[in-house]
Parts: C-alpha cells; sequence; structure tokens
C-alpha cells in the first residue's frame, strides 16, 4: 500500500510499504479522510518520529478487518480512528479501543475536521466548566482547535473573545459566534478580563495572558504552538493568591476511552443541533502530505487540513 514515511531527515517520503494486518483486540481501518495538525509539525520537528515511520494521528474510514477479541460486527462500520501514529497511509491497524463511532450519513471530511481537534476543544471547555456569561479568551483562535473551542464555549453561553492575527480572520471568528476578537498583531488591541482562558498557543506569554483572569478564573493550556512558557509563569497565580485561580493543562492522551466517548458524543449532539460547524480549511491528496505539514506549519490554515485518497477536494 502507499504510506507517508518519515525518512532519515525527518523529511516526508512516498514509499510503497507492506499492507498491516489487525492483531488482537486491533482493527484494520481503510482510510478515507487523515486529519493533519499542529501535532504532526510538532512530532516531527522534534525529532521524536524514528526514521521509517509513518506519522499520523487520525483517520476516518471503514473498518475491512478484525483481530482476534475484537467483534466481527465492526467490520463495515465507518469509524474514526485515533492511533499513536500510521495514519498518513492508505491503512492502518489501530486498537479497537481507539475508534470513535460516525453517524450513517454523516460527510468524512466534516467528521474528521471535527475529530481530535472537537476533542481537545470540548475536554478544554468541559473541564473549565465554562458556564453561560462567562467571558472566554481563545488563543490560537483561528487553529483547528480553536475554530471549535470559540464554537463550544459559545454554545455554552459564554461571552467569546478570540485571540487572531488579521482582519479577514477576525471576521471569520466573529461569523462563528465570537463577541470580540483581539489582533494578536496589533500592539494597540486591548484584552479584557476572562473568567476562562483556553490557550492552544502557549508560549512566552503565558504570564501575561494569566494576568487576565477574573476571580475563580480557570486557565487551560492545552497546546504549545508558540512554545514553552516562561519559568516566572507561576507567579501571577502566587502573587495573587487571592483570586483563587485555576492553571490546568489538558491532554487528550490521559482521556480514558469511555470518557473520550462521552465527549464525542456531546459534540456530535452540537454539531446535529446547529451549535458546532466543521471548519475546513484546505485538503490535499495523501501523496502531498509534506506540501499539507507545511502549510500547516506556516500558520496560514483556519480550521482543518485534510488528507484524501485521491485528487484534492477542497477549497
Ligand atoms: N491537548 C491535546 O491533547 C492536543 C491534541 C492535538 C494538538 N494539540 C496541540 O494544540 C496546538 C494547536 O493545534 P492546532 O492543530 O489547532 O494548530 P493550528 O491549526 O496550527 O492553529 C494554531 C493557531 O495558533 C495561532 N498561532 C500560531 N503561532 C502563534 C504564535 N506564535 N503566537 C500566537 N498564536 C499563534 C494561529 O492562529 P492566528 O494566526 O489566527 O492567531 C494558528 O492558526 C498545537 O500545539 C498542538 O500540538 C494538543
Amino acid at each position: 500500500m502507499r504510506a507517508v514515511v518519515v525518512d532519515a531527515s525527518q523529511e516526508l517520503t512516498v514509499a510503497d510499504v507492506p499492507e498491516p494486518a489487525a492483531g488482537p483486540g486491533e482493527v484494520l481501518i481503510e482510510a478515507e479522510a487523515i486529519g493533519v495538525g499542529y501535532m504532526d509539525v510538532m512530532r516531527l520537528r522534534d525529532g521524536s518520529t524514528s526514521a521509517g515511520s509513518i506519522p499520523g494521528l487520525e483517520v476516518l474510514g471503514r473498518v475491512r478487518a478484525a483481530g482476534s477479541g475484537v467483534p466481527e460486527g465492526l467490520i463495515g462500520r465507518r469509524v474514526l480512528a485515533q492511533p499513536d501514529f500510521g495514519g498518513y497511509a492508505e491503512q492502518v491497524a489501530v486498537g479497537a479501543d481507539r475508534l470513535l463511532p460516525v453517524p450513517d450519513g454523516a460527510d468524512p471530511v466534516e467528521m474528521v475536521a471535527l475529530g481530535l481537534n472537537a476533542l481537545v476543544a470540548e475536554g478544554a471547555v468541559h473541564r473549565t466548566g465554562v458556564l453561560p456569561g462567562d467571558r472566554v479568551l481563545v488563543r490560537g483562535a483561528g487553529g483547528g482547535i480553536g475554530v471549535l473551542a470559540t464554537q463550544i464555549a459559545r454554545a455554552r453561553g459564554a461571552e467569546v473573545t478570540a485571540v487572531t492575527s488579521s482582519p479577514e480572520r477576525a471576521e471569520r471568528l466573529r461569523a462563528l459566534g465570537a463577541a470580540k476578537t483581539v489582533d494578536r498583531t496589533r500592539p494597540e488591541d486591548t484584552y479584557g478580563t476572562y473568567d476562562v482562558v483556553v490557550d492552544t498557543v502557549a508560549g512566552p506569554r503565558v504570564r501575561e495572558h494569566l494576568e487576565l483572569l477574573r476571580p475563580n478564573g480557570r486557565y487551560v493550556l492545552c497546546g504549545g504552538v508558540g512554545g514553552v512558557p516562561g519559568p516566572d509563569v507561576f507567579e501571577p497565580l502566587l502573587r495573587d493568591f487571592h483570586r483563587s485561580s485555576t492553571l490546568l493543562a489538558f491532554s487528550l492522551r490521559s482521556v480514558a476511552p469511555e470518557e473520550r466517548g462521552k465527549s464525542w458524543e456531546r459534540v456530535l449532539a452540537l454539531h446535529d443541533g446547529g451549535g458546532l460547524a466543521a471548519v475546513l480549511d484546505r485538503s490535499f491528496p495523501l501523496t502531498e502530505a509534506a506540501a499539507a505539514l507545511q502549510w500547516v506549519e506556516r500558520g496560514k490554515s483556519f480550521g482543518k487540513v485534510v488528507l484524501l485518497q485521491g485528487q484534492q477536494r477542497f477549497p
């Protein structure tokens, strides 16, 4: 089968590789749409992806075979699979506990555009207990996770301020429900104070964003596009102890399958009810995965980038 493989210089190349087989507890998925996100960029750039391995954390496709211990009834079902690696390929073998159901008739590209990003966004909003009327700031709001966090917080009745980098992106975020926007490239743009900050960026500016929390505010770090926060990041929490601020990290890797399943149910219910739209940036053929990753790394995408078998489908 065709797959996208990491070579010795950490570049992506297209190769013919042996088809995987479903081992015990696994299913074999035939991929239709494959999610690309900043996590793929980070893994490639930090050297944690070994030469010869196949990247890819998120695949929507049909179950073609089931290994021992897996119900045969899964065969033929369309699922969203979240393997640790191996997703940039025509087929992937993945543990049956890494599958999420996809409703009949759902658009595969929309489902993968929600996928992992929606679970991060929903998990971050859920864990910070966003309530109606809360003021929520979303950093990285134009990204794959951010466009969904903006909508999910809005759907909970929050007043969302989206941080972004251009008037065009700001306008698109307002159309998705952001009440206000801040352009991070314009020093004259001012922030307010917030009950919740959803931060997909991190980096050296975490500390100044922590200063924006109102009493009993919650700050969730769920990404690191901007790098590692500085060493003095906790100083505002200690100095303003009387405000009872909470700083928490949220990684999907820590979320048990049952909790993931419940979060996915909430995502689908919101999507069905019109409160959450998948935001597709563009698709690339699987064989152009390197270009897709470069596109995400350049920070130009708005919403989700997807790899498809065959030719480019959108925009
Ligand atoms: N917690 C988890 O379990 C989990 C799971 C998957 C991914 N992640 C992480 O979440 C982060 C976001 O992923 P994503 O796929 O949503 O990324 P993305 O689509 O590339 O979006 C990130 C957005 O952040 C903004 N941005 C980029 N560089 C920035 C900078 N230096 N300072 C401030 N803002 C900047 C850009 O939006 P604007 O230009 O509009 O500001 C960009 O669109 C990544 O670090 C990824 O590894 C976490």
